[in-house]
């Protein structure tokens, strides 16, 4: 039995095997009506969503299956102070699989060891937000014909978008992509990721603050929210919040082929006159969350099903002497959590929170 908590956790060959599954259903949905007879969903949401939540949801219903949760922590035993472990083992016994977002790092981890069915990863905190990532890689392969030797533009919150971190990953892994991070100075993308994925795969990529001058040269403009909700500084966040706004003026500047992505919510970062745009995908992305979603719960239970056994980690690299300084990360509020730390590069010496992936200093 496995989960979803990184996008990595998936191969090349499984991503594209996900796809090709989303496209099935996409051309014969017919097919897949009762594939989740009798089995149930467990939406956990601590954290506000539209997309994700109704998403997931409208996916088991379309596969026949049934769904059950709660879509804000005050409604869940959370708010007694329950733990994520023992919320984790207690929807085991109610359901088939789990969806979680949590606005806690490294929590959809917690959950998945310590539940006795798959869990997914619906965005914890500013970390991951892999089926965002799986609702993206659709939508390029359909929108842009293609996974690989695009331009790929990054525009907004680099630093706090979790959608961010994750298309990166998954896109650095197809050949010949590259990347233009486009961003103020402050929500630049965060060294972790530039070293640990673009460097240290030699991606190409440029950084820029200037969104018209980088345009005409794309194949994606993905553009991000600035995260108000994970600004520590109310203040930076007044001064940052309208650094980007796409217009029909510099849609103008770009491509033919061209395609906007969004994972949405947009505040106004993208002009309501760029909707009709037919290079604007944001609202086909946001169908094709829903076709993913429908793949990665059949590929989880059918997986589950074949062996209930959780899958085990590889724990040689793992330390237990160090505290995370991550004020955000699930540890920093489940005491009784052990702090662990994985040795990510032997040369380097450097070792990171098992939970929220921050360097130990
Ligand atoms: N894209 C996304 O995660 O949207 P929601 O927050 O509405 O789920």
């Amino acid at each position: 039995m496995r989960s979803l908590i990184s996008i990595l956790d998936f191969s090349v060959e499984e991503l594209d095997a996900l796809i090709a599954v989303a496209q099935d259903i996409i051309a014969h949905p017919e097919a897949y009506q009762t594939r989740c007879a009798h089995k149930k969903l467990a939406t956990l949401f601590f954290e506000p969503s539209t997309r994700t939540r109704l998403s997931f949801e409208a996916a088991m219903l379309e596969l026949g299956g049934s769904v059950i949760g709660f879509s804000q922590a005050a409604s869940s035993s959370a708010s007694k102070g329950e733990s994520v472990a023992d919320t984790a083992k207690i929807i085991s016994c109610y359901a088939d699989i789990i969806a979680m977002r949590h606005p806690r790092e490294g929590a959809p981890y917690v959950a998945s060891r310590n539940a006795t069915i798959p869990v997914i990863n619906a965005g914890d905190g500013g970390h991951n937000h892999p089926t965002q990532t799986l609702a993206d890689l659709l939508t390029i392969s359909r929108e842009n014909g293609r996974l690989n030797g695009l331009t790929i533009g990054i525009c907004g919150d680099l630093k706090y978008g979790r959608t961010v971190h994750s298309l990166i990953e998954a896109m650095s892994r197809y050949e010949g992509n590259r990347f233009v991070l486009i961003s103020p100075e402050q929500l630049k993308l965060p060294g972790y990721v530039r070293r640990n994925v673009l460097d240290a795969r030699g991606i190409p990529y440029a950084q820029t603050a200037c969104l018209e001058s980088a345009i005409g040269e794309l194949d994606v403009l993905y553009m991000t929210r600035i995260q108000q909700e994970r600004f520590d500084d109310p203040a930076e966040y007044e001064r940052l919040k309208n650094s980007y706004v796409l217009t029909p003026e510099k849609m103008a500047l770009g491509q033919p082929t061209l395609r906007v992505l969004h994972p949405l919510p947009r505040v106004n970062e993208i002009s309501v006159k760029v909707d009709d745009d037919p290079r604007a995908a944001y609202f086909r992305q946001a169908l094709n969350g829903k076709y993913m979603r429908m793949a990665l719960i059949l590929k989880l239970l059918e997986e589950a099903q074949a062996d209930p056994v959780r899958e085990e980690i590889d724990t040689s690299g793992f330390t237990y002497d160090g505290v995370c300084t991550n004020p955000k990360c699930i540890s920093a509020v489940e005491q009784e959590l052990p702090q662990i730390f994985r040795l990510t590069d032997s040369a380097a010496g450097i070792r990171r929170c098992l939970y929220c992936e921050q360097r130990l200093k």
